[in-house]
């Protein structure tokens, strides 16, 4: 068995892949970094759009992020099928990202995989991360809040069962 077979693999999805999964990628990272267990873990981020591939994140997401002590590295790249085969934890940052990966699910066992990220939340399942993109710095600020919550309690629920 490899150190690969190990690990667990987590994709966070959103549309763009420019403002919210590749935040939550990121304070993935910084709290499996913390807690020493980076290497149980492999973690990405896509969209479900192509528009803006290869991009950074988009500026306010970075410099909200980097007001917070948390560095994205991360190029933005679109959701595939075969991102469903590649991981094992899908998490979707809406009801309209998860729609969207549900259409390339075909078994039970990959449905398992697709969750929102505030299904992991007490009390908030079945809620949205709100899409910050259209709207001031103050939205970047609140969904900062809602990512790190949600990665936190995400985090809790996987160590609960490796
Ligand atoms: P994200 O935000 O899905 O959190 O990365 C968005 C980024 C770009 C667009 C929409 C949402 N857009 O329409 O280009």
């Amino acid at each position: 068995m490899s150190d690969n077979d190990l690990k667990t693999r987590i994709l966070f999805v959103c549309l763009g892949n420019i403002c919210r999964s590749p935040l939550a990628e990121a304070l993935f990272l910084h709290k499996i970094r913390s807690r020493k267990i980076e290497h149980l873990f492999t973690v990405d981020s896509a969209g479900i759009s192509n528009l803006h591939k290869g991009q950074k994140a988009d500026p306010r997401t970075l410099a909200n992020a980097n007001n917070h002590g948390i560095e994205i590295v991360h190029r933005a790249r679109q959701f595939q099928a075969l991102d469903l085969q590649k991981f094992d934890k899908i998490v979707t940052m809406d009801q309209a990202n998860r729609s969207k990966v549900l259409r390339h699910v075909s078994s039970n066992h990959d449905l398992l995989k697709v969750s929102l990220l505030l299904d992991h939340v007490p009390g908030m399942e079945g809620m949205a991360v709100p899409d910050p993109w259209y709207g001031g710095e103050e939205g970047f600020e609140e969904v900062f809040g809602i990512i790190d919550l949600g990665t936190e309690h995400f985090l809790a629920s996987v160590l609960k069962k490796i």
